[in-house]
């Protein structure tokens, strides 16, 4: 990357998300394509009705994923499978055979469509077992569910109650812990061992839990984990910024309809597909360290999870666009992040 200050362009080589739900059926019309403007390729969520369990539904999945990319885009769905209790440990040789790259865990209850995830972990060891051997990572939403743990401390509960012995059983399993949201998440990660990682969200980068609750409930800024305290965000920008290479990009953009969010038990996710890379962008300069743009969206991702890097580029310029107020997503609407509201930076290649 070229630097002059003050810079008006960046150009990059392609990025990857490493966390995204792109749904299903009508759904993938609207959102893969936002996906595939800026992306190379995307770790794809599992967290379907039912979700995805077997190595032939996850290619099923990607195939219908691959009809929404628009002709003369390039994009990859990198797939993966959903632990439940009882995956059974030889899926996961069929799974790695058919390009399956990892498996999520959801611990019951945490979130969307989680109530298939796993009850105890000790179930799933032989399954865990299997994937360390196969070299197949686990993705983990690390939040306990226990109603007696406050929900701003579920993520600091998990890395000690779950994380820590999980790690212990399995030193050799690669674990990304997907977005995380405090500084707790943050020191663990950067102080671990090389077989942690660690994506953020450029949401959690650019907000607060004030955004929540600002001039009213507003439930487009609710996801999970929840939006947490000014300086856990702060602790994510340094971690994001700071050039290690346990930190890389995830978005979690994660589409509902605009009624199911909109609603007194309104469903959890942030639309940011459609702006996803200028959102990073936005939180990076605002940090001063748009040079480190790069490292974090399309390096240290592949590094992790031992794949080459994007061979193309793409550019954003200094120039303020504002993103439409809302998407047709099948028979609803989808609103996303910043609708009608301006962003700074746009992808212009
Ligand atoms: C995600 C979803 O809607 O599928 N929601 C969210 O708030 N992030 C699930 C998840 O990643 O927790
Ligand atoms: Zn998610």
């Amino acid at each position: 990357m070229s630097t002059t200050a003050p810079l008006h362009h960046i150009t990059i080589t392609r990025p990857d998300d490493w966390h995204l739900h792109v749904r299903d059926g009508e759904a993938l019309r609207t959102v893969v394509p936002h996906t595939a403007a800026q992306f190379g390729r995307a770790i794809i969520m599992p967290n379907l009705k039912p979700p995805v369990t077997t190595a032939a539904q996850a290619v099923a999945y990607a195939g219908r994923i691959r009809a929404a990319v628009p002709a003369g885009m390039a994009f990859e769905p990198l797939m993966t499978l959903y632990l439940t209790d009882n995956l059974p440990a030889d899926e996961i040789a069929r799974a790695k055979d058919a390009g399956v790259v990892a498996v999520k865990l959801y611990p019951a209850g945490a979130t969307t469509n989680s109530d298939a995830g796993v009850t105890d972990i000790r179930k799933t060891y032989p399954t865990l077992e299997a994937m360390q051997r196969a070299g197949m990572l686990l993705l983990v939403h690390g939040e306990v569910t226990s109603p007696d743990i406050d929900l701003f401390d579920r993520e600091a509960v998990f890395i000690e109650q779950q994380l820590q012995p999980l790690r212990r059983d399995f030193p050799e399993l690669k674990i990304v812990m997907e977005h995380i949201t405090t500084k707790e998440a943050a020191q663990y990660v950067a102080e671990s061992d090389p077989f942690l990682g660690a994506t953020i969200t450029a949401h959690h980068l650019l907000y607060n839990r004030n955004a929540i609750f600002t001039g009213g409930i507003r439930p487009h800024y609710y996801c999970l984990p929840v939006l947490k305290r000014e300086v856990h965000r702060q602790a994510l920008v340094a971690a994001a910024t700071g050039g290690h290479a346990k930190f890389f990009l995830g978005t979690d953009s994660a589409p509902h309809p605009a009624h199911l969010k909109e609603h007194a038990t309104g469903c959890a996710g942030c639309y940011t597909a459609h702006a996803a890379i200028e959102m990073y962008a936005e939180a990076f300069d605002a940090a001063g360290a748009l040079d480190k743009l790069e490292a974090f969206a399309s390096f240290h991702g592949p590094a992790f999870y031992g794949l080459p890097r994007n061979s193309g580029t793409i550019t954003l310029k200094r120039e303020s666009w504002t993103p439409p107020e809302s998407f047709a997503f099948g028979e609803a609407q989808l609103k996303p992040l910043r609708s009608g509201e301006a962003l700074p930076w746009k992808l212009v290649a």
